[in-house]
C-alpha cells in the first residue's frame, strides 16, 4: 500500500501525482499553472504561441516570473511542442529562468533533452508509441515521459487516435521499464476521476497528466464564451484538418467548414509552425494559430444548431462528463477525495 504518493520532479518533489498539462495558445498560463503547483500539483505554463508576439521572449518570462510568485515552493513548468519555430528560443527563456522543468511535446529530438540536461533542468517527453518509448530508453538525458493517448485533448500523436490511455500504458510502460528507463512515468488523456488515477498508480505510473479537467477552472485563461462551449459540449471527436498534419481532438460540435484562413496579406502569417501546409499552401487546411486564436479570446460564433464556428475548440475524450468550471482548489480537492475513495491509494490532503 503507498503509504503517501507525491511526484518526483528533479530535485522537487510535488505532493501530489498530478500534472496539469500545457495547453496551447495561452489556454495554460501562470494564473492556473501557478495555482496547480501552489495545491500540489505540478502547473505547466504552454509556452508555444506566446513568443510569436513582438516581445515574446520578454512576455513569457514575466509570466514564468509571475507564475513562480503564485506557485510559492510548488512545481512550476513549461511545456512546448517541439514543431513550433520558436522552439530554441522558448528552450533559452526556459534555462535561463530556471524552470522546474520542461515538457516537449509534437514531436521528438535528443538535442533538446541533452541541453536541459546540461543544465540541470529535467526535459519529460510526451510519446505516445511502443516504438518511441524503446528510442527514449537509449537516450539518458530524457528525465521523465507522459505516455498519452488517443483519448488527450489538441494534437494526438498515437497511430490510432481513438486508442484509450487503459490500451495504450500498459505496453508503452513496459516497453519503458523493460528498456532500462528509471525516471517518472506518467498516463495522460481521457481522465476524469480520481478512482482512475488511483488505478493508473497501482498499474505503475507515477503519476498523471489532466487537461480538460483543468481547462475548465477559474484560472484558466480561455475566454467564457470557450468555457461555455466545454460546460455545454455532449463529446468530443478527431479531425483531421490540422495544418502541422497530426488528428486532434475538438468538441463534437466544432464546425469545420469556416474555419479561418490567413489573410491575403503574406505578413499575416506568424510563421509559428516548422511545418505548415496552410503556409505553405494557402488552399490547403486554416490558419491554426488564428483557429486556436480565435477560441481562446471569445471571437467563437455559436450557430443556431449549437455548432461552433469561427475557431477551434480542442478538448479531451471525457468532455461530455465534465458540466462545471470550478477553482483548481475544488478541483484537486475532488480528484483527491475520489482517490481517497480506493481504500488502496492513500493520498496527501490539498490544503
Ligand atoms: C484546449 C487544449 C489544448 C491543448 N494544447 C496542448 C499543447 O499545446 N501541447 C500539448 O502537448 N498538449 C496539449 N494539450 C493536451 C494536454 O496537455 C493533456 O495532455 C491532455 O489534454 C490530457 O487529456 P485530457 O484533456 O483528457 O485530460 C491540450 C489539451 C487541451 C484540452
Amino acid at each position: 500500500m503507498a503509504a503517501e504518493r507525491g511526484l518526483t520532479v528533479g530535485e522537487k518533489r510535488a505532493r501530489l501525482p498530478i500534472v496539469q498539462g500545457q495547453m496551447a495558445v495561452r489556454v495554460s498560463l501562470e494564473p492556473l499553472a501557478g495555482a496547480v503547483a501552489a495545491q500540489g500539483g505540478v502547473g505547466l505554463i504552454a509556452a508555444s504561441g506566446v513568443l510569436t508576439s513582438k516581445g515574446g521572449g520578454e512576455e513569457l518570462t514575466a509570466r514564468i516570473r509571475e507564475g513562480r510568485k503564485l506557485a510559492g515552493d510548488g512545481v512550476l513548468g513549461l511545456g512546448v511542442m517541439f514543431a513550433v519555430s520558436e522552439f530554441d528560443q522558448i528552450l533559452d527563456v526556459a534555462i535561463r529562468e530556471r524552470v522546474d522543468v520542461v515538457v516537449i511535446g509534437a514531436g521528438f529530438a535528443r538535442g533538446p533533452f541533452n541541453r536541459l540536461a546540461e543544465a540541470g533542468i529535467p526535459g519529460w517527453a510526451i510519446i505516445s508509441s511502443e516504438k518511441l518509448a524503446s528510442l527514449v530508453c537509449r537516450i539518458p538525458s530524457v528525465a521523465g515521459v507522459v505516455v498519452e493517448s488517443g483519448q488527450a485533448g489538441g494534437h494526438l500523436g498515437p497511430k490510432d487516435p481513438e486508442i484509450s490511455t487503459w490500451d495504450l500504458f500498459p505496453p508503452v510502460y513496459r516497453t519503458l521499464r523493460d528498456g532500462g528507463f528509471r525516471g517518472p512515468i506518467l498516463a495522460a488523456g481521457g481522465l476524469r476521476y480520481g478512482w482512475e488515477v488511483s488505478r493508473l498508480l497501482e498499474m505503475g505510473a507515477d503519476g498523471v497528466q489532466l487537461g480538460t479537467l483543468f481547462a475548465m477552472t477559474d484560472e484558466c485563461s480561455a475566454s467564457p464564451s470557450m468555457k461555455e462551449v466545454w460546460r455545454r459540449s455532449r463529446g468530443s471527436k478527431v479531425t483531421h484538418v490540422s495544418p502541422v498534419g497530426m488528428p486532434s481532438r475538438a468538441v463534437v460540435e466544432q464546425s469545420l467548414s469556416d474555419l479561418p484562413l490567413l489573410p491575403p496579406s503574406a505578413r499575416g502569417c506568424l510563421n509559428c509552425l516548422k511545418v505548415c501546409s496552410h503556409r505553405d499552401d494557402r488552399a490547403q487546411t486554416h490558419c491554426i494559430y488564428r483557429s486556436l486564436a480565435n477560441a481562446v479570446q471569445g471571437r467563437l460564433k455559436i450557430g443556431t444548431d449549437g455548432s461552433v464556428r469561427n475557431g477551434l475548440v480542442f478538448t479531451g475524450g471525457r468532455i461530455g462528463e465534465i458540466d462545471d468550471i470550478v477553482p483548481v482548489q475544488k478541483r484537486l480537492q475532488n480528484l483527491v477525495e475520489e482517490m481517497r475513495e480506493d481504500p488502496r491509494a492513500l493520498v496527501p490532503a490539498v490544503s
